[in-house]
């Protein structure tokens, strides 16, 4: 187990997470190579004997050493702007591995990534389209790319998150593809190597996630008959995780029913997850600073906040809370509002967790591996986390603690 209780203790593979927060500081995020290893090789697994690439989404957990271990197992990468794909190549990802997507690329982001060689663009509208083909022709360039196509299916989960509609921001109307396709059939500049859809995420149903790709499927059909060859099918990322007591689908589950749709066809099949590789391989360690037993509520008020881990107090989101050291029978177990100290009412990590605290405790909140440092601020002037990678009884510091004075290092005040 990436982790679990050893002599009462809560560890992270081979390390006591006690030393990590004594070594470096609390607030900390902790990752498993062991945990991240075996969630590649499960989508790995799962699609094994297809022509298929796993190209992990940057978003979920953008850390160097995250890319670099995905990147040495083989990933391509899903990425959604210049700064990712940097990332990518500092990492040693393969610039041919990387798909672009995202609605809003810049003239600037894209002529970067066409220098670079990127394997994919994954264009969102008419507009990029022809903005791509101009910025190819200008460098002598041609840009490869799939139109990534909204195909119109509720992936029932958070409003936030969910973005596979017609009301949604993103991709091409199911409709107007075929018409977009024909343009960029006429246009030098571009390659058209295929068809890209990502309806959403934490989707615990694999059923939506059939049904776009059916709709995928139908679409390239169609686009066959047109004269239109596709060589890939990017199908997006998406799968959910067990955050609580959730069924989570395994990676051979969850694609099971879409890789029965993809019998008998060539396509090389690309998959971007994120969240489903990196979310339970991470926590965030964090000690209590005060207790503070109110009149209707008891407030354990921890030194990670929402600016550390915002999840909670965007989505609602919920993360178990586990004491670091378990703590016998008998003890004063309450029911705790588990708070930072930033200053707005909706910084939480918890609503009405039953622990035994003291003041120095330390906790851990688990499945902070996605989203989690990813989406991180230095709100109320708060240095982001130190972030580390447990290998068995290897500690290795990943990203260090800010300091204070980085944190208006490019300020500068007007005579
Ligand atoms: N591909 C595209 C085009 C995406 O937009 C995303 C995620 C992914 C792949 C990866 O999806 P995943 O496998 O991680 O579900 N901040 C939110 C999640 C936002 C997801 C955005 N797009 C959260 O904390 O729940």
């Amino acid at each position: 187990m990436s982790f679990s209780y050893r002599d009462g203790v809560l560890c992270a593979e081979g390390i006591a997470l006690p030393q990590i927060a004594g070594q470096f500081g609390t607030p900390c995020y902790v990752y498993s190579r062991a945990a991240l290893y075996a969630a590649f090789e499960a989508y790995r697994a799962a699609i094994k004997g297809r022509d298929a690439l796993i190209c992990y989404a940057v978003k979920a957990n953008p850390n160097l050493a995250i890319l670099n271990l995905f990147a040495r197992l083989g990933a391509g990468f899903d990425i959604v702007s210049g700064g990712e794909l940097a990332r990518v190549l500092a990492a040693g990802g393969e610039a041919g591995k990387v798909v672009f997507s995202g609605v809003g690329k810049s003239h600037e982001e894209m002529r970067t990534a066409l220098k670079a060689g990127i394997g994919c663009f994954n264009v969102e509208s008419a507009s990029e389209l022809e903005s791509l083909a101009g910025i190819a022709g200008s460098m002598g360039l041609v840009a490869p790319i799939a139109l990534r196509v909204n195909p119109d299916v509720d992936a029932k989960t958070h409003p936030y998150i969910s973005t596979g509609l017609k009301s949604n921001k993103f991709g091409i109307a199911y409709e107007q593809a075929l018409p977009l396709y024909r343009r960029a059939l006429d246009l030098p500049q571009l390659a058209i190597k295929g068809i890209a859809c990502h309806i959403g995420s934490q989707l615990l149903d694999p059923a939506p996630a059939a049904e776009a790709a059916g709709k995928i499927l139908g679409l390239a059909d169609e686009l066959a008959a047109a004269g239109i060859i596709l060589a890939q099918l990017d199908l997006g990322g998406g799968m959910g995780i067990r955050y609580r007591d959730e069924e989570a689908p395994t990676a051979a589950g969850y694609l099971a029913a879409l890789l029965d749709l993809l019998k008998g066809r060539s396509e090389k099949l690309i998959l971007a997850p994120g969240r489903s590789l990196v979310g339970n391989a991470g926590l965030l360690l964090t000690r209590v600073e005060v207790l503070k037993h109110g009149e209707e509520k008891d407030f354990a008020i921890v030194d990670a906040a929402m600016n550390d881990l915002m999840r909670p107090a965007l989505y609602d989101a919920w993360h178990d809370i586990l004491p670091v050291r378990q703590t016998g029978e008998g003890n004063d177990e309450r029911s705790y509002e588990v708070v930072g100290p930033v200053c707005e009412s909706g910084d939480f990590l918890g609503h009405g967790r039953s622990l035994a605290l003291r003041e120095g405790d330390l906790l851990a909140v688990m499945s902070a591996g996605a989203y989690g440092m990813a989406m991180s601020s230095n709100y109320n002037t708060r240095p982001r986390a130190a972030e580390v990678l447990v290998d068995g009884v290897k500690l290795h510091q990943v990203r260090r603690r800010e300091t204070v004075a980085e944190l208006y290092a490019l300020e500068s005040v007007v005579p």
